[in-house]
């Protein structure tokens, strides 16, 4: 078995092939970034066109395979910038149609949990999703992945990016603020925003600016955000475990990258006699072979969709989707109480990020 699956919902283009149990055979990435400032998408959809064929080329190389060895074609459907999606997915239905292979559409968020959950090993783990545009407390249950708590504004990533962009960083924020992070250990005093399972950022982003025009070093701001932004997603997903009954944590998304917070995650599961898992950072981030895993899994529950029924969804939420692979359990049901009804929480969308990145929330 071998699947071909096409990112480019946001900054990064990427083709990725994987067989059997997640094995990434072949994996090509070229992110884009913006000279300054955040992303705009309709250039960011320019570089994507440009580069996709040469990543999928790259991608069956690194494979060692032939179009004619490729089973179906995966893209990211949703959620996402709608210019740079619609980039990838006319890519992938070019190449479904000359392959003459079926073309499978798939959520971006779900592939970012599949992916992190195949590689962990832990079936019934909670599920922390942190990246650019979503910051998620997620467990399966009833077919679907619920959403027990979330960011109430804009998305932990897309919140680092826009802070380190005002201190006269680039994007992307949060690897820089990582290294940043390291070189001190002064605690400044932020808000600490956790309401119940659901964080927010933007009145931290505020306080940070704030202490920037005060004097306070962009290393001491890079510890103080991360030390209390890392507890408060640490704090809700335990308050999930502790709901839930459950003990592991599998993170997944571009901020699951991060050694503090993957440190204090695996602390807390840890103390709860549980075990924690972050996948390495070249599928933490936005990539092809989470897409061509979630294919391959949606395609063993039949979920094809015919060209003219492939339009790509830039609001599609996590709690959307029905996820026809997996069996509903016990514990699911328990997921299914205690997150936001049996429909999932789509109809409360948070506000839309300002930034250059894309939130699930961002309007077409
Ligand atoms: P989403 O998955 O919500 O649609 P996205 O696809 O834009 O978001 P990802 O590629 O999953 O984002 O993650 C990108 C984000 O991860 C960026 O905001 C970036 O700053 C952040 N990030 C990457 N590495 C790190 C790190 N080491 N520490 C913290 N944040 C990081
Ligand atoms: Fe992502």
């Amino acid at each position: 078995m071998a699947v071909l699956g096409i990112e480019s919902t946001a900054h990064t283009a990427s083709a990725g092939i994987v067989g059997e149990g997640a094995k990434v055979l072949g994996l090509a990435s070229d992110m884009y970034r913006p000279p300054s400032g955040g992303i705009h998408p309709r250039e960011a959809a320019n570089h994507h066109v440009e580069v996709l064929p040469g990543l999928v080329e790259r991608a069956l190389a690194d494979a060692r395979l032939t179009p004619s060895e490729i089973e179906a074609v995966a893209f990211a459907q949703g959620p996402g910038l709608g210019p740079c999606l619609r980039a990838g997915a006319t890519v992938a239905r070019m190449l479904a149609l000359t392959w003459e292979r079926p073309l499978v559409p798939v959520n971006h968020c779900v592939a970012h949990v599949e992916i992190a959950r195949a590689l962990s090993g832990l079936d019934d783990a909670l599920l922390l999703y942190a990246s650019g545009g979503n910051t998620q407390v997620i467990a399966f249950g009833s077919g679907r992945y619920r959403v027990l708590g979330e960011t109430l504004d804009i998305g932990i990533g897309n919140f680092l990016d826009k802070l380190w962009i005002a201190l006269g960083g680039t994007f992307p924020g949060g690897p820089a603020i990582e290294a940043a992070a390291r070189t001190s250990s002064e605690l400044l005093p932020l808000p600490y925003t956790v309401h119940g399972m659901d964080v927010a950022f933007s009145g931290i982003l505020t306080a940070a600016l704030a202490l920037s025009r005060r004097g306070a070093s962009r290393e001491d701001i890079a510890y103080s955000v991360e030390a209390t932004t890392y507890s408060m997603l640490t704090e809700i997903t335990e308050r999930a475990l502790a709901h839930l009954g459950r003990r592991d944590v599998v993170l997944g998304g571009g901020v699951a990258c991060n050694q503090r917070l993957q440190g204090m995650v695996r602390a807390m599961a840890e103390g709860r006699g549980g075990q924690s898992f972050a996948p390495p950072r070249s599928l933490c981030v936005d990539n092809g072979a989470m897409i061509a895993w979630t294919g391959a899994l949606a395609l063993s529950a039949g979920a094809v969709s015919p060209v003219e029924r492939s339009a790509v969804r830039p609001r599609q939420r996590t709690d959307l989707v029905e996820v026809g692979w997996r069996p509903a359990g016990v514990s699911g049901r328990a997921a299914v109480r205690a997150s936001r009804g049996s429909s999932g929480g789509a109809s409360r969308s948070p506000a839309p990020s300002a930034s250059g990145s894309r939130s699930a929330a961002r309007p077409r």
